[in-house]
Formats: C-alpha cells, sequence, structure tokens
C-alpha cells in the first residue's frame, strides 16, 4: 500500500491533478503522453450503451458538463460510435449493462478481473482501438452502477471540479489541456459498504434555505443532495425528517434517489421506510399493533422497487423512548419486519437491513435481546463524537456485521450544537479508524445537521469511509487536509489553509460555542488563560484572513464559506464571552478597561449579525438562511429564542479616594491602592509564561508613573508612563525580566514600587518571590516551574515498542492544546507495563513534596468493549505502577459517570495521588493498556496548580 501511495504522490507532483488520495490518471501536461481528452476547442465524447443505468447517463452529463466547465467545450454523451469523428473517446459502463463493455472484455481488449463481482468498484484505462474508426479511448467500466458512477466522477475530480463546486463554489479550475496517462488504475471496494449523511435538526437555517429555494424538501433539493453525495463517492441517505415526509411531500422522491444511484435509508426512529411525521397513532405496538404491522408493510410497498437499506426496530413517537417497549416486544416488532420484507422480496441476501442501538435501544440488546444475524448493528456516538460501542468477538461473525450512526451536529443533552462547524478531525480520524479496525464497517452515517456548514468534516468522513487505507497512521488528518486544502483553494495556500483548519479544530474541540455560558464556563485569569485563549483566536483570524487575501475573488467565495466564516464568525463568539468575563474581572479591580470591554462585548454582539448577513449576501443571496441559526445565550440545552449578549458591567468614571492609578498583579483581582498590596508570582529562569504588573486608570483623568526595582537584575518594560482615560491608553502592562546571573541562587525576594502621579500615597510596592535553580547541565526533558510539570504527549523523551509489536504513537494536533497518544494498532489485545509499549517523559523537578497528584487529560471517549474497558498506567522513576480505568463502567444505553462534564469540556481529566517526590531529574513512564485509549495531556502536580480550564502551560524544556 505504501508503495502504491507513494507512486500515487508522483504522479500528483508531476500532474497537479487533485483526487484526494486517489491514484492520478491525468495530466495537464502534454510531456507525459497518453491520449489527448481535451484542448482548445475540443472535449471528449462519452460513450454509453443505451442500456446501461440511467445513473450512469445522468452522471456522464454531468462529466460532460464539467470538461466545459473546465475547458471550455461541453463534452458530448452519446449511445453509439456512430459520430465519435475526430473527437476523443471515453467509453463508460457497467459490467452486464454494456454491451459496448461486453465486447471489449470478450475481445480480450480489457481487463476487468480486478473489479468484476466486487463491490462498487472501477477500472480505468487506455485502450487500443476499442471500436471501429477510435484509436484510442479512456474506457471506465464499473463492477456495479455506482462503480461506474464514481469512475465518472473521479475524472471531474482530478479535471478540476470539486465535489463542492456548487454547494461551496468552489471554482473550477481552467485548463488549457487535459490528457489521460496510458495507465490503469482500479479503485474499490470502499471500506465502508454504507456510507451517508444524515440531514437532521435542519430547522431553521436548512428549512428555510430550502423554504425560500425549492418550496420544500422535494426532488429538486434532493437531486442536488444526490449528486453531491455521489461526488463524495457516498451512498446513503437518511432525509430530513423533523417537519417532512421524503417519499410523501414529493412523490418524485423515492424514483428520483433510486435513478441517481443512492441507497435510502431512514433515521434510527422511523422503521421501515416511513417518516416520523407518517407514523399512525397511538404509536404503540402494544396497544395498537394491527395498524402499526400495516403501515410498517404500506412502507415496503412503497419503496420495494428503489434501493432501499431498511430501518428496523421501533422507538417511542417523536424521536424519545417508548414507555411500553421492551426486549420481547422489540423482538416481535423485528421479527414482523423481516417477515414483512421477506414476504415481499423473497430472499433477504440481498436486502440489507440495519438495527440502530441508539440512546436507550441499546439497553434493550444489554438486557439479552438478539437481532437476526443478517440485521446490521448500528452503533451509536453519544451524540458528541465519542462512539459508545464497537463489534465485540462475540459479535465478529454477525452476517450484517456492524455500522456506527455518529454526529457533527446536535439537538438535546447536554446542549445543542448546531450553528457551525465545531469538529475536530483527528477526534473523527481516531473514533472512525478505532471502528473500521474493529469492523464496524457495514454502515457509517453521520448526522451533518444543514449540511452546508460541514463541508470539511463531511469530505473527511466521506473520504475515509471511501478509502481508510489512507488513513491507516495517526497523522493521515495533517497529510488529507493539505489534499483537501489544494483541491479547493490551490497548492499555493494548501499548508497555510491546512493550518488554519487544524487550529481551529484545536480551538473549537474545547468547548462547542452554544456551552460558551458565563455559568460553568468561567475562563481562568490564572496562567492569563483567557487572554491567551483569546489571542488564540485572533492569531487564527489574523492568519486566515491574510491566505483570503491573497487568493482571487471566486475562490475567496468559497474559502469564506469553508474556512474564513467559521474562524471569523467563531472568533466574535469567543470575544463576547471572554471579554465579558474579563470585563467583570477588570470591574472588580474599578479598572476602566472593564468599560472598553464592555463596549467591545456590545460590538462584537453586532459584529456577529454582519457576519451572518454577508454570508447571506453571498451571491446575491445564495445561501440566505443558513445562518439563522441563533447561537448565543443558551442557558440550558435547548436553544433560546433569539441571540442575546451576556451581561456586562459598566464602572463608574469617579475615581475611588485611594486615587486614579491602579496596580495589579497576574491572577489576583486585587487592586492597589486601596487593597492591600498583592505579592507578585514567584519567578525563575524555567517559566513557560512571563511575569508583568498591570498599571491602569481607575477613574477619569490623567496620570504618570514610575516602576522601579531595589536591585540591577530586574529590568522592566515599560518602566514608565502616562495613562488617560477616557481618550488614549488606559492600560499598561510592564514586563519583568530578570538577569539570572546576578542573582543569588535559592529563594530571593525582590522589591518593586510603582510611584504615581497621583499624591505620595500612591507608591505601590510589590514583593517578588525569584528562585533562582539550575537543572543539572546533563538533564534533558521538562523542567517544573512553581510546583508544576505540564506535558504535551507529543514531547516525549523516548518510547519503547512492546513486544508483540505494538508502539505508542502520536496523534499530532489531536484535543485542546496539542497532540494525543494512543497504543497502536489499535487492533491490539489488552497490554501489561511489563510487554507493553511505552512513552518515557523526563522532568526535573525543584519541590520536594509528599502528596503529588498525577492528572491525565484524556479524551472524552468510552470504553467501546465493556469487558475491555480503557485504561493507561503510570510511574515515576521506578515506584509502583498505578493502573487506572479512566471512564467507569456504565450499562450500555446509559452514560458513564463523568460523561457531561468530559462532553462539555472537551477531555476527561483524572486525577491520581502520586505520592512522594523529591527535588530531581525523573521519568514519568506512561502505558496506554486498552486500544482507543487516547491521552491528550499531563500535569504533574507538585503544590502548585492553580484552577484553569485548559491546565498550566506547557513546561519549559531543556
Ligand atoms: C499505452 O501503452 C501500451 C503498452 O505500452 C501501448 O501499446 C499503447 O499504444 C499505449 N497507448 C497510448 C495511447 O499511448
Ligand atoms: C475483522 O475482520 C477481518 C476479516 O474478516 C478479521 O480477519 C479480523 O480478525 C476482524 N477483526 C476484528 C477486530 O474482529
Ligand atoms: C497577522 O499576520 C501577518 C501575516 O501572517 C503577520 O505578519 C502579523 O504579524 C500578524 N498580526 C497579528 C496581530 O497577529
Ligand atoms: C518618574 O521619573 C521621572 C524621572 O526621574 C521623574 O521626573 C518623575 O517625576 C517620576 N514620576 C513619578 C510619578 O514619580
Amino acid at each position: 500500500m505504501e508503495f502504491l501511495n507513494c507512486i500515487a504522490s508522483f504522479l500528483w507532483f508531476a500532474t497537479g491533478v487533485i483526487a484526494i488520495g486517489q491514484p492520478t490518471t491525468l495530466t495537464f501536461s502534454p510531456d507525459l503522453g497518453g491520449l489527448q481528452l481535451g484542448g482548445s476547442g475540443l472535449a471528449p465524447t462519452i460513450i454509453l450503451d443505451s442500456k446501461d443505468w440511467p445513473g450512469v447517463t445522468r452522471a456522464a452529463n454531468d462529466l460532460a458538463n464539467d470538461f466545459g466547465l473546465v475547458i471550455g467545450t461541453t463534452a458530448k454523451v452519446a449511445t453509439g460510435t456512430s459520430d465519435v469523428s475526430n473527437a476523443p473517446v471515453i467509453i463508460a459502463g457497467t459490467i452486464g449493462n454494456s454491451s459496448l463493455i461486453q465486447t471489449l472484455v470478450s475481445a480480450s481488449k480489457l481487463d476487468i478481473t480486478g473489479i468484476q463481482g466486487q463491490w462498487e468498484s472501477f477500472s480505468s484505462q487506455l485502450v487500443s482501438n476499442p471500436v471501429e474508426g477510435v484509436s484510442s479511448a479512456l474506457v471506465i467500466v464499473g463492477s456495479d452502477k455506482r462503480g461506474t458512477l464514481y469512475g465518472l466522477y473521479d475524472i471531474s475530480e482530478q479535471i478540476g471540479v470539486s465535489p463542492w463546486y456548487w454547494w461551496a463554489d468552489v471554482p473550477p479550475k481552467k485548463k488549457s489541456v487535459v490528457y489521460a496517462l496510458n495507465t490503469t488504475k482500479t479503485q474499490g471496494p470502499p471500506s465502508i459498504k454504507y456510507r451517508g449523511i444524515f440531514l437532521n435538526d435542519e430547522q431553521p437555517s436548512l428549512t428555510n434555505w430550502v423554504n425560500q429555494n425549492y418550496g420544500s424538501y422535494n426532488s429538486d433539493f434532493h437531486a442536488k443532495v444526490f449528486e453531491l453525495l455521489l461526488r463524495l463517492r457516498a451512498n446513503y441517505f437518511w432525509p430530513a425528517m423533523w417537519n417532512s415526509k421524503f417519499y410523501v411531500d414529493d412523490s418524485k422522491n423515492g424514483p428520483l434517489a433510486d435513478t441517481y444511484g443512492i441507497v435510502m435509508g431512514t433515521s434510527h426512529t422511523e422503521p421501515m421506510a416511513r417518516a416520523d411525521k407518517e407514523k399512525v397513532k397511538p404509536w404503540d405496538w402494544k396497544s395498537n399493533q394491527a395498524n402499526v404491522k400495516k403501515y410498517m408493510q404500506d412502507g415496503v410497498t412503497r419503496a420495494k422497487n428503489w434501493e432501499t437499506l431498511w430501518t428496523l426496530g421501533m422507538r417511542g413517537d417523536g424521536d424519545t423512548a417508548s414507555s411500553t417497549m421492551d426486549s420481547s416486544t422489540l423482538t416481535q416488532v423485528i421479527t414482523f419486519q423481516e417477515s414483512a420484507l421477506k414476504s415481499t422480496f423473497g430472499d433477504l441476501t440481498d436486502v440489507p437491513m440495519m438495527w440502530c442501538l441508539y440512546k436507550e435501544v441499546a439497553g434493550y440488546y444489554q438486557k439479552g435481546m438478539t437481532v437476526p444475524t443478517d440485521v446490521t448493528l448500528l452503533w451509536s456516538d453519544d451524540n458528541s463524537g465519542n462512539i459508545q460501542r464497537l463489534p465485540t468477538p462475540s459479535e465478529a461473525n454477525r452476517l450484517g456485521n456492524a455500522g456506527v450512526y455518529y454526529h457533527f451536529d446536535y439537538v438535546g443533552d447536554p446542549r445543542n450544537y448546531k450553528w457551525i462547524n465545531s469538529i475536530q478531525l483527528s477526534k473523527t480520524w481516531e473514533q472512525m479508524h478505532l471502528a473500521h479496525q474493529k469492523n464496524a464497517t457495514q454502515i457509517w452515517i453521520v448526522n451533518v445537521g444543514d449540511l452546508k456548514p460541514l463541508e470539511i468534516p463531511i469530505s473527511h468522513f466521506l473520504d475515509m469511509a471511501y478509502n481508510m487505507s489512507q488513513f491507516s497512521m495517526p497523522d493521515s488528518t495533517d497529510q488529507w487536509l493539505k489534499l483537501w486544502a489544494t483541491r479547493e483553494s490551490g497548492s499555493s495556500v494548501a499548508d497555510a489553509t491546512a493550518a488554519a483548519i487544524t487550529t481551529y479544530g484545536k480551538l473549537i474541540i474545547r468547548r462547542k460555542y452554544e456551552l460558551l455560558d458565563t455559568s460553568p464556563f468561567v475562563l481562568s485569569m490564572n496562567y492569563d488563560e483567557a487572554e491567551n485563549v483569546y489571542n488564540e483566536w485572533v492569531s487564527l483570524l489574523n492568519a486566515t484572513q491574510s491566505i483570503y487575501d491573497s487568493l482571487d475573488a471566486t475562490t475567496q467565495t468559497s474559502f469564506f464559506e469553508m474556512v474564513l466564516h467559521p474562524v471569523l464568525a467563531g472568533k466574535m463568539v469567543q470575544e463576547i464571552y471572554i471579554k465579558a468575563s474579563m470585563n467583570a474581572y477588570y470591574a472588580t479591580q474599578k479598572r476602566m478597561k472593564a468599560n472598553t470591554f464592555a463596549a467591545d462585548v456590545k460590538s462584537a454582539f453586532s459584529a456577529d449579525q454582519q457576519i451572518s448577513s454577508r454570508y447571506h449576501q453571498l451571491l446575491k443571496g445564495k445561501w440566505n438562511h443558513m445562518m439563522d441559526q441563533v447561537h448565543l445565550g443558551y442557558d440550558n440545552w435547548q436553544d433560546p429564542s433569539s441571540n442575546s449578549m451576556p451581561s456586562v458591567k459598566t464602572v463608574s468614571t469617579t475615581a475611588p479616594s485611594s486615587g486614579i492609578m491602579g496596580v495589579s498583579v497576574q491572577g489576583s483581582t486585587i487592586s492597589s491602592p486601596g487593597d492591600a498590596a498583592a505579592n507578585l508570582l514567584a519567578m525563575n529562569p524555567y517559566m513557560p509564561d512571563s511575569r508583568y504588573i498591570d498599571v491602569y486608570t481607575r477613574g477619569q483623568g490623567s496620570f504618570s508613573y514610575n516602576i522601579t526595582a531595589n536591585v540591577s537584575s530586574i529590568t522592566v518594560t515599560p518602566s514608565s508612563g502616562t495613562l488617560t482615560y477616557p481618550s488614549g491608553a488606559s492600560d499598561a502592562r510592564a514586563f519583568i525580566k530578570v538577569d539570572w546571573s546576578a542573582v543569588p541562587s535559592g529563594l530571593s525576594r525582590v522589591g518593586l514600587t510603582v510611584a504615581g502621579s497621583s499624591g505620595s500615597n500612591a507608591n505601590v510596592l510589590l514583593t517578588l518571590p525569584l528562585n533562582n535553580v539550575a537543572v543539572p547541565t546533563d538533564f534533558k526533558g521538562f523542567v517544573e516551574s512553581n510546583g508544576v510539570v505540564a506535558i504535551e504527549m507529543a514531547h516525549y523523551s523516548s518510547r519503547t515498542a512492546g513486544s508483540s509489536g505494538t508502539t505508542m504513537e502520536v496523534i499530532p494536533n489531536y484535543g485542546r492544546t496539542h497532540s494525543g497518544i494512543m497504543l497502536f494498532p489499535v487492533t491490539a489485545s489488552t497490554q501489561t507495563t511489563s510487554g507493553g509499549p511505552k512513552m518515557v517523559y523526563n522532568f526535573h523537578s525543584f519541590t520536594t513534596t509528599n502528596s503529588a497528584n498525577v492528572v491525565v487529560y484524556l479524551s472524552p471517549s468510552f470504553n467501546t468493549n465493556p469487558s475491555n474497558p480503557l485504561s493507561y498506567a503510570f510511574s515515576i522513576d521506578d515506584g509502583a505502577i498505578k493502573a487506572v480505568q479512566p471512564v467507569p463502567s456504565a450499562t450500555l444505553g446509559t452514560m458513564p459517570a463523568g460523561w457531561s462534564d468530559a462532553v462539555e469540556n472537551g477531555a476527561r481529566v483524572v486525577t491520581t495521588a502520586a505520592g512522594s517526590i523529591a527535588a530531581g531529574d525523573h521519568t514519568l513512564s506512561l502505558w496506554a493498556l486498552e486500544p482507543g485509549t487516547v491521552v491528550q495531556r499531563i500535569v504533574i502536580d507538585l503544590g502548585g496548580v492553580k484552577t484553569s480550564y485548559l491546565g498550566p502551560p506547557e513546561s519549559v524544556r531543556v
């Protein structure tokens, strides 16, 4: 596989052709030879068999049109070879449905052995003299309907038409010539058999947009969705269901899906191809069995001629648990459903069925309910991207195998998230890679809310589902993002775009927008956390805006939709909440900057509306309503009726009796003069953060100040200034620098004086503890600062492979701060601390304590195998090894203890007592003992950890 990828990437560099991660078969450079397909005034004729699938003809017309978008001349679609004249020829057909293909095979001109009988596979190759009068043709042959479709759209993507050309306005890349390389490729079968999306939580944004543009969820709308899905190599779809009935709203919907080649499904709560809104009442098996049966039977009758993956089972009315359902009743329901299908289709071998173990439904299974082996068990995540359960060894040989229902958008507990993209791709990779490796490969379906704002996570999910072999390693997300960014915005900005999206994922995994209410989320002033987080958003926006500015106008539009908008809109929401919390903090200091922040919050709140309007006005209103979702001011799981601004305080501009000058230090609300002066936090030569003194106005007026130290080893910048409110700078931050060569070793204290011009009593005396320590010259690793050692996982000192070939691997750009580590491969059995792989982190401490704690930050993942719950172990030096099961065991269908906090915080934080640690050099060893255990951060608390959301900044490494 690696060899093949190597060739593919070589060709990509040589040809500039992009089909994400898939081998290249075209070139835009005549020097590489092959068959010319297009050029100035020249476009191919795409020859099909008239008996091939209608969906193939339809897609061939898309490809013909795509040639027009790229080279300026639309290709022709023909069902015979009579009028090919001198045009280049593409022959496309499906094995078994195309006599043209059959003739080539019979004449031994076309080799189909690699794909025949395979699911959704295709081959593309140049064939000499395929038909009379044609010396050479590009032949695309599909093993089945969708094999051919994907083969056609593969050409579209390679010539420069993104799957998102309409849905995200990615401009087709103009070409002067297109050549088919003289190379053969076969692609497929896909890694996941049924791969698709669920439009859900579609009110207000998608529904308002649909109503404006289509009138309803009708076939014109679905034609757009289905084309997108096929271009993304998906095949499966759950339609919107909050207030719509797919098969009823437009009688053309059902046949349209079948014609396009989309396998229809219905959501977990809508059995037998019927919509929630069609349910017979009372929707109750026990009291209304005959009518419920008829309703289900009617669903089969209605959809029987269209390719369908049948949803079995039964929940309560309206996406809730049924109060009268239990395991034995549900068994009756499923038995009936299978019999209804059997009586319609006879043999069920080729009739796919699934049962989704969503929420309470998994509880019936847990209680011992069995379902027929040909029904796929569709395991669900917790609605927040953490898969709850995956196949266990005893479920390994089920005929229908298993699948995953995943979420990029959700309405419910602990809180809705349905505004814009809030997905960290490396997290999706980690979970779906695990699912793939555990053989949950029959179905992957993802809830995508309004679809439109989730272009990137959708692309990523479906590309993985199509070919997981491109995603076998933990750094695959970064590789994929660069290819994605190249396809959508061009190679010159690909690295920067990928970096922006990666940073966005890191910032948003910390907490979703809807959870940024002020009550549980008070960003800490310790470690300057609130400001640092805000600054991360500012620099992300700055970097993203620079990319945007460098693009041509047409590419800017699509870049705005997919990349700049979430960053811009996201930063504005962060600004509202962070500045509101800083306003409250500064107000306690009577600091005039509180008023500035209050004004900033108000203007950010109105900017938020303007950003939505900008989106709605794009392309003459093409995406009007897509940003209708209320996203500010949540106070419970359900969205509020309108956006609201957090409250802010206004500080009186009359200075307090202690004077206009105020002085504060990091991490303290104390404001002097007035309050007793605060001590500065200690400094040492190994600090990851800086130390400063804030000087500020506490009322209207002006003053000047000088800051002096009583020793020459300290410099303060700026050391003097004038502050004024309301016009001019009202605040100054003076950073402290220490010349450690002039400081006595060990602990000492120096004095600093802030002298203000507002009177003699205005002087503030501050004490600064200095801890002049040094690590041994031969030490390499993390160095304690102020009782803390904070470690990002990628920065290990050494690692050891396990005896059975297992390793600990870094997942780059994973989690809230930096990276994760995981046990690899995830098919490994339970590891031990004697034979398993381990990571070692060296650290040096200056503190001696007998009550150290090790704080481990994990992803909020589940014990997907209840018999082998997630587990890690650590030891310090040669001390006792502590094994930890971070996620409490829970019954299927219920959430493990601590789940809400973990999901809301984007991390599960587990603290374990680590006993005595003396000053000196140490090693921390870490083992991940069960697959799926991902550690994203470790903090060794030697007594100095302060309250914060993300934890202390990473320690200095020497
Ligand atoms: C492709 O390569 C084969 C084998 O080398 C050769 O016979 C054929 O002529 C080539 N076709 C084109 C169009 O270059
Ligand atoms: C997954 O399926 C393959 C092929 O059937 C099998 O070899 C492998 O052991 C399975 N893996 C697991 C974790 O069940
Ligand atoms: C913004 O980005 C530009 C270029 O990427 C950089 O030169 C500049 O310093 C950045 N400004 C801020 C405030 O981050
Ligand atoms: C600050 O220092 C300058 C220069 O020594 C002096 O002129 C000024 O009066 C000082 N200001 C205060 C407020 O002490």
